[in-house]
């Protein structure tokens, strides 16, 4: 699956140069956009005012060029704003099947945290994961906090966590009255730096019981070093797959080397239950257990008996239902949103100042959202394009702020370098959601061509 959708990756300039000269046959084809020109053309900027990309590679378009497409882009503007839909981030995209399988749900009766589509859905998540034991749970929040649990975490135990995630990805480390230790990121990909684990792994006087890694906006770290790492240190690896539902490495889905894996179908992800996510593991006992403690911790019996406490953190059978009919389409909805990226990068990428993040040569990323990278002196700034974005009706958000930064970690300890605080303060996220139009795109892209 990998190398095919790398293929199409790789054969993309005779569309792209079609693409492009859509997108600037349409502007002068509209009217009104040939008689007036709204806005004032751009300085010409100096070869000094230029930009490096993250790979060293020149971003640097002929300054002709880039008046034009920036002129072009101001016009398309002009014409579209006022009266264009607002497009999101990522919401959710529904085949149809979904309202089909909810009903047969209705009909059956089964409105309840069990049922016969919980069991599928779980059966179907396993067989994507190649990951045999699968508990369907409320959300991903949830399936963090009992993979946490069923590790044993408990007050004063340290868990060390990649800084740059989303705080349902660490929260569940404070439930716990745990210690969370940050580690930096790559200032590539914003992945986990595996080499500052590492070392703070060879200087630790005891390892710590957890690692959390998180797959970034869907891309997926080194499986084989992170497994070789587990093995020689003795720590869990708890792989926050959250993002990165139908992402592989090396062809084995994300998160496959890990103790535990966390899913999240929240309302924004590739695919969505509406709100749920699921505990994936080799370890069928630990799944049987996440179960119980996600019912509430009921021993078996007519009446009601307990031992220790559980949480309502089950999914329910129609949520269920909805997560079967998604995963039909899974595999559609990581080539649109690979689609998606792809556009943005060839719209995007003649702009002085504007990079990617790079995807690794065994990965396949779900590209979940497509994230750009605003370098300093550009012209404009992240705000600046978040701005302008949203004053065009786009929706556009900062990547993660490093949980270091974050008020409630204050005094939390890190171990990395700038990478993370760069990444938040130049990064930037761009609707990414599977139904976006080849229009849809070209709309996001020209706000920010515009600002150039
Ligand atoms: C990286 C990461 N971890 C954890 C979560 C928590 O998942 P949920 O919202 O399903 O609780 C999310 C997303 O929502 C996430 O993006």
């Amino acid at each position: 699956m990998a190398k095919h959708a790398r293929k199409a990756t790789n054969r993309t300039t005779d569309k792209e140069t079609g693409d492009r000269a859509r997108f600037f046959r349409f502007v002068r084809t509209m009217p009104v956009l040939n008689s007036v020109d709204p806005l004032p053309l751009p300085r010409r900027r100096s070869n000094a005012q230029l930009q490096l990309g993250r790979s060293g590679r020149r971003l640097v378009a002929p300054p002709r060029l880039l008046d034009y497409r920036t002129r072009t882009a101001r016009l398309w503007i002009g014409a579209h704003v006022s009266t264009s839909r607002r497009l999101l981030l990522s919401p959710p995209h529904m085949s149809g099947r979904e309202e089909v399988l909810v009903s047969e749900a209705f009909a059956s009766n089964w409105i309840a945290p069990i049922g016969p589509f919980v069991s599928r859905f779980e059966e179907q998540l396993a067989a994507l994961c190649g990951i045999p034991h699968v508990a369907a749970l409320s959300s991903g929040t949830a399936a963090l906090h009992l993979a946490l649990r069923l590790c044993g975490i408990g007050p004063g135990d340290e868990v060390w966590s990649a800084t740059m995630t989303f705080i349902g990805g660490v929260a569940p480390i404070l439930y716990e009255g745990a210690i969370p230790v940050f580690l930096g990121v790559k200032r590539d990909t914003m992945l986990l730096d595996l080499d500052v684990l590492e070392e703070q792994l060879a200087q630790a006087q005891q390892p710590p019981k957890a690692v959390i890694t998180t797959d970034l906006y869907g891309l997926v770290p080194d499986i084989d070093r992170l497994v070789a790492l587990k093995r020689r240190y003795g720590f869990v690896w708890i792989s926050d797959s959250a993002e990165s539902v139908g992402s592989y490495c090396g062809g084995r889905h994300a998160g496959h080397g890990a103790d535990f894996v966390i899913l999240s179908f929240n309302g924004n992800k590739i695919i969505t239950t509406s709100g749920g996510g699921a505990l994936v593991s080799h370890d069928g006992e630990a799944i049987e257990r996440a179960r119980f403690l996600s019912t509430q911790a009921r021993e078996p019996g007519a009446h009601y008996e307990h031992r220790t406490f559980g949480y309502n953190y089950r999914l329910s059978n129609i949520s269920a239902a909805i997560g079967v009919g998604q995963l039909e389409v899974l595999a559609e909805r990581v080539a649109a949103r690979r689609r998606i990226h792809d556009h943005y990068r060839m719209l995007l990428s003649a702009v002085p100042g504007i990079s990617f993040t790079p995807e690794a040569p065994d990965v396949l990323a779900n590209r979940w959202l497509t994230t750009i990278e605003i370098a300093p002196d550009t012209g404009f700034d992240r705000e600046k394009a978040r701005h302008a974005l949203e004053a065009a009706q786009i929706e556009s958000r900062p990547v993660w702020k490093p949980m270091h930064r974050q008020p409630l970690f204050a005094t939390a300890r890190y171990h990395g370098d700038d990478a993370a605080d760069l990444a938040f303060t130049f990064g930037l996220c761009l609707p990414s959601g599977s139904a976006m139009t080849h229009e849809d795109v070209e709309r996001v892209a020209a706000v920010i061509t515009a600002l150039a």
